[in-house]
């Protein structure tokens, strides 16, 4: 598959005056063209320092230490910030989990999103945009587009702004979308409207999508590919039906876990025991083994490289995982 965008071995660290915090601890993530990654992991593990990473909205004390990232042909860690504002919106968009905080209140949404395409084509004059944030209005599903471009944000669901975002985030046609956390803030029937409005938008019009949450249950449903983050490094990664059909590492299997599941009997939701290390004070060896119930003593004294090992299902040979169970089967990959 043709690649879109590549992330390699990125470092983005935080100096803070008590110590270094390494947010994102060497991650590497492809996007093939015409496709949707998942992003997934636990609160706090690196997945919106990776988004903001790839964007360059790190700031101060952050700092991309290690890495490239390229969207094509543009090594975009180069780039000037000009150049960088310019990839940003009209290349590669981002949406965020409260759009609330994304969009300004004092101005209509349809003023928002026109001036979203003004920005980056001047060329484009008042009307014509006008009609083009009608358009995506419409295919983003929201009823009556006439009347919502007069909308201020606060007078609009939580369903509805998010379409909204979604459809700034569309309407300059990026190649790139990355959703953090796009349905976290939102009831899970509208989840399942926006997911499926994702993944229309995306086979429709050729958007690859990032998608990062903490939800195993959502990336499923709409992922081609995943990647499994922890304390800052990818623990695993594999095509969707792999991931599931043959889940390897212990975290992976807890998430799994915690996936809440639909039943007429009321369940406690299951929850990996311990908590998301501080990063600042990462354990020896593994950075999962203080919480996996698989750990051996070398777990505690030596990092586990990331292996490449068989994969069950047909045609969905990208499977690796970073965990010495997999040692003998797997071969190594990186360190
Ligand atoms: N401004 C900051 N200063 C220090 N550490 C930060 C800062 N911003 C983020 N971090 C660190 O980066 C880690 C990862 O954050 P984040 O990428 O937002 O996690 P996620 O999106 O997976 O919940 C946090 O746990 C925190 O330790
Ligand atoms: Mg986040």
């Amino acid at each position: 598959m043709e690649e879109l965008l590549r992330v390699n071995n990125l470092k983005t660290h935080f100096f803070t005056k008590k110590g270094v915090v390494p947010a994102v601890d060497g991650v590497s993530i492809s996007v093939p063209k015409s496709s949707i990654v998942g992003l997934v992991g636990e609160s706090g593990c690196g997945k919106s320092m990776t988004a903001m990473s790839i964007m360059q909205l790190i700031q101060k004390p952050g700092k991309i230490i290690n890495g490239s990232i390229e969207l094509e042909e543009d090594n975009l860690l180069t780039y000037s910030k000009d150049e960088m504002r310019n990839i940003r919106g009209n290349k590669i968009s981002m949406i965020f989990q409260e759009p609330m905080t994304a969009l300004n209140p004092v101005y209509t949404v349809g003023r928002q999103v026109r001036e979203a395409i003004t920005i980056h084509h001047s060329n484009i004059g008042k009307e014509e945009a006008k009609q083009k944030v009608l358009d995506i209005f419409k295919a983003v599903g929201i009823p009556e587009p006439e009347r919502r471009y007069n909308s201020y944000p606060h007078q609009l669901s939580g369903g509805l702004r998010q379409r909204v975002m979604i459809g700034m985030a569309m309407v300059c046609n990026p190649k790139l979308m990355i959703a953090d956390e796009p349905t976290t803030a939102l009831d899970v029937t509208i989840e399942a409207q926006i997911l499926s409005l994702m993944k229309n938008l995306q086979k429709e019009r050729d958007t690859s999508i990032l998608m990062i949450t903490h939800n195993l249950g959502v990336v499923a449903e709409v992922c081609d590919y995943i990647y499994v983050m922890y304390a800052g490094k990818v623990m695993e990664q594999a095509n969707t039906f792999e991931l599931f059909k043959n889940t390897c590492h212990p975290y992976t299997e807890g998430l799994m876990k915690s996936i809440p599941k639909i039943t007429s009997e009321k369940q406690r939701l299951y929850n990996i025991k311990g908590v998301v290390p501080n990063l600042m004070k990462l354990p020896k060896g593994c950075r999962f083994c203080p919480r996996c119930d698989n750990a051996k003593p070398r777990c505690f004294e030596e990092e586990p490289p990331l292996y490449k090992i068989k994969s069950v299902v047909e045609g969905s040979e990208d499977h690796y995982v970073r965990c010495f169970m997999h040692e003998d089967s797997g071969v190594k990959y990186d360190e």
